[in-house]
Order: C-alpha cells, then sequence, then structure tokens
C-alpha cells in the first residue's frame, strides 16, 4: 500500500519507455545487434585477484556536500582495495549541466569512463541502455544479496529486459523548501505549506527589506526544478504523473495556473539570480542574504559542508502544496560497455551498494540511502523524516532530473521555463510545453 503511488508512477514511465521502444523499431540492424551482444555478455567477474590500477569515475559533484559524499565512496574503494586508485573526473555544473555533454562524447567516441553518475528511469534506460552502452549488473545483486535491500520502486527504474543496469547510491528528494532559521524566528514567520503562507511571508519579508527566495538561473535547471515542484504543489501527485505520463495537456489550466505562480514568485528572488549557480543561491540563504530556497535536499548537503546544523540553524518543509508527494531523485552508478578497468569498476559499485558505503556517502550528500536496511542513527533529524515521508508519500519521479521523462523533452522544460521567465508569456509557454511534448512523443 505504501508504495501504490509509487508503483502507478514507475508504471507511467515504464509506459512511456514502452512508447519509446515502438518508436525506435526502425534501428540500424548493427545498433540491435550491438544490444543484444550487451544483453547477453554481461563481463561477469572472473575470479581473478583484487582489483587495481586507475578507476575513472565520472560525476557532476564539485559542489559543497556533493563533492564530500563523492570523496566518502572514493576514500571507502581505496581503503577497501589498496591497489586501486580513483581518477575522479568529475565535470563542474549543477545536474549534471556540463558533465552530461561531456559523457555523451566520451561515450559515443569509444572512451567511456569506467562509472558514471546517471539518474535511474529514463535518463539511464533510454540513453545509455536500450543504445547498447552498459553492461547488465544483474549478478553484482546475486552476489552481494541486495535483491531485496532495495524498493522495488527503484530497481524498476534501474531495469530493463529482466537485467539490473546499476548501483542507487541514494535517494533525494526534489520538493523541499529550506529556510534560514534565524530570520524566521528574528520575524516570526513559521514556515508556509500553502502558495497563500508562502506569498504572505514573502511580502513580509519584503518588507522588512530580505529576500525571500533565493534563485539561480545561471543554468537553466533550477528553474524548472522550481517549476516541477509548482506543478506538484498545484495538482496533486495523481496531476503530476499523468502530465508527465502524457495524459494531461500542457495547455491545462493547472499548468497555466502553475506558470501564474512562477511569475508571481518571480517578485521576491534575488536581483542577482541570472549570475548564479545552485550552491551559490544556496549561499544566500546560508549568509542570511535570502531567508528560503525550492531545491532538492543536496542543498542540505551545501549547509552542512558549510558548518550548519540542522534544525538549528536552517529547517525543511515540503515545498508549498506538496505535503504528502515526493519528488523522488535517484543517483546511480553503472558498468558501461567497454570500461577499461571493469573489476575496480565493479569493485565500485559495491562499495556504492554497501550499506557501509549509503551511510557514508549520504551522510555528507544530503540524501538518504537507496537501501532499506541501512542503519539510521547517524542521520540528522531532516534525514529521518525524508526517510519516514519516502516510506509513506506519494512519490512522484522528477523530470528536470532525468526520471520522468526523456531527454529531449526534459531539455525543452528547461528552455520553455527560462524564457518564460523573461517573457511572462502563459499561454505561449504553455503551447510550447505541450508541442515540446509532442515532439518528444511524450503526447499524441
Ligand atoms: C541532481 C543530482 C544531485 C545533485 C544535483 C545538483 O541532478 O541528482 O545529486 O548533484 O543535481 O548538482
Amino acid at each position: 500500500m505504501r508504495h501504490r503511488g509509487w508503483f502507478v508512477a514507475v508504471a507511467l514511465v515504464a509506459i512511456a519507455l514502452l512508447a519509446l521502444v515502438g518508436c525506435t523499431k526502425k534501428e540500424a540492424p548493427k545498433q540491435e545487434a550491438a544490444k543484444t551482444e550487451a544483453l547477453q555478455t554481461a563481463q561477469k567477474p572472473t575470479g581473478k585477484p583484487a582489483p587495481s590500477g586507475e578507476v575513472t569515475i565520472f560525476s557532476w559533484w564539485t559542489a559543497g556536500g556533493e563533492a564530500e559524499g563523492l570523496q566518502a565512496l572514493i576514500d571507502l574503494l581505496e581503503k577497501k582495495y589498496p591497489g586501486v586508485k580513483v581518477v575522479n573526473a568529475a565535470v563542474a555544473g549543477g545536474a549534471g549541466t556540463n558533465a552530461k555533454a561531456v559523457l555523451k562524447t566520451r561515450m559515443l567516441g569509444g572512451n567511456p569512463p569506467d562509472s558514471f553518475q546517471v539518474h535511474g528511469g529514463s535518463e539511464l534506460i533510454d540513453t545509455w541502455v536500450k543504445a547498447g552502452l552498459m553492461e547488465p549488473i544483474t549478478y553484482i545483486y546475486e552476489d552481494e544479496g541486495w535483491l531485496d535491500k532495495f524498493p522495488k520502486g527503484l530497481i524498476d527504474m534501474i531495469s530493463y529486459s529482466g537485467e539490473i543496469f546499476a548501483v542507487p547510491a541514494n535517494v533525494h528528494r526534489g520538493n523541499l523548501l529550506w529556510y534560514n532559521k534565524k530570520i524566521f524566528e528574528s520575524h516570526k514567520l513559521k514556515p508556509p505549506e500553502t502558495f497563500d503562507e508562502f506569498f504572505a511571508v514573502c511580502e513580509k519579508l519584503k518588507a522588512a527589506g530580505i529576500t525571500p527566495l533565493a534563485l539561480a538561473s545561471r543554468n537553466k535547471w533550477p528553474v524548472a526544478h522550481l517549476f516541477e515542484t509548482i506543478l506538484l504543489g498545484v495538482g496533486g501527485p495523481g496531476f503530476y504523473r499523468d502530465l508527465f505520463g502524457g495524459k494531461i495537456a500542457w495547455t491545462d489550466e493547472r499548468v497555466k495556473k502553475s506558470l501564474g505562480i512562477l511569475a508571481k514568485m518571480m517578485n521576491y528572488v534575488n536581483s542577482d539570480h541570472a549570475a548564479l549557480t545552485w550552491d551559490q543561491a544556496s549561499g544566500l540563504v546560508l549568509a542570511g542574504k535570502a531567508a528560503m530556497n525550492i531545491m532538492g535536499d543536496w542543498a542540505k548537503g551545501y549547509f552542512t559542508a558549510n558548518a550548519w546544523v540542522p534544525e538549528l540553524d536552517f529547517g525543511a518543509v515540503p515545498s508549498p502544496g506538496t505535503k504528502g508527494s515526493f519528488i523522488v531523485i535517484t543517483d546511480t552508478f553503472g558498468l558501461p560497455r567497454g570500461a577499461k578497468n571493469a573489476d575496480a569498476a565493479r569493485a565500485f559499485l559495491k562499495v556504492v551498494g554497501s550499506v557501509e558505503g549509503q551511510v557514508a556517502f549520504n551522510l555528507k550528500k544530503g540524501s538518504i540511502p537507496a537501501r532499506t536496511d541501512v542503519p539510521t542513527d547517524e542521520f540528522d533529524p531532516i534525514a529521518k523524516r525524508t526517510m519516514e515521508d519516502f516510506s509513506k508519500d506519494e512519490l512522484v519521479p522528477s523530470c528536470v532530473h532525468g526520471s520522468a521523462a526523456v531527454e529531449l523533452f526534459a531539455t525543452a522544460l528547461n528552455d520553455e521555463i527560462s524564457i518564460f521567465i523573461q517573457n511572462k508569456d502563459v499561454d505561449a509557454t504553455a503551447k510550447a510545453l505541450e508541442a515540446a511534448a509532442r515532439d518528444a512523443g511524450l503526447r499524441r
């Protein structure tokens, strides 16, 4: 029961994926053959001596919290396998803004990293697995006894054709509002739960000369991320799933209402948002220059990496209107075909999926472990609440972070929302999103 919403979400993603398979029937036979070969020739461990040598791990984790989380995994791997040396090939830019393009060049140019960060769902399956560029790694799950350790909904997001293709490092929650406790206390404010409360708080803060909401729009994704949370807040999880599942038009009144709310929010953001990245915007909250931001819980990783204490210096509540719903973002790692040091890559994957790895990584990253059998005592109260919510909330996938829709649409959403905050043209944006959904095969 508790994962009912999650299964519906996963089913919708699966339907979208099936639709895509239908669309790509005419693939070249060579590509088909490569796929079949990839699915059949899983590089099974050979029983050789312990892995050694350089192993290249690719991600976009360079900001505060992210970098520390990645380092915790690297440290564990190098401690466990002293002969292994990690080449950290991270490419800066939140949400993979720059990394995804670099990864594409490497993968298509026959120079894959040994393992890379990829979101579960469409980003992993449609972009890499279906192209025959990933090795199935179900045998690692069998060998490590992991098959019942990760929630079924997550396993479904990283599986294709009966095989598993990645190891989830975490679960991030996308729909959280972070607030500076000192500012809220000194202005006697309560963290807002609804859009009305949110705008009332914004008015008070603005009148007091404080920037209410920190925003970053130097990259397009943080605004699209904010918009995704507004869609969920306005329409609820059923609407959200149906919208990304292609059953509801993007010209729907609830989409237009969400755009209207985004336009209104723009009256309360920092004037330099076009110059800032997500972590710099979170830095405004940290410095007391802004009171709130709406961001995934990698923001918590950023705050704690900067010595801020959860529940003392900052608090978190579900973003307006989204109590009881949970936007799931999962960072996973897989094994690309042709990895130069596949043995060491497999050792890395085992560390990522181990109890020790899940704890060490998530304590720094701000997310919660993907495994459900991990001791929770070291986690802060916000993480503990997130774990509880994950077990009972309506779970929905993120589009901006690669799970809910194919890359073509996710990119279009980023583009259209970034144009929208300039022209605030609700009707034109809704129409453009509907056209993009049709172009991407999300809607027919
Ligand atoms: C997300 C990713 C998170 C975090 C964030 C900001 O896409 O899932 O782990 O890194 O981007 O970079």
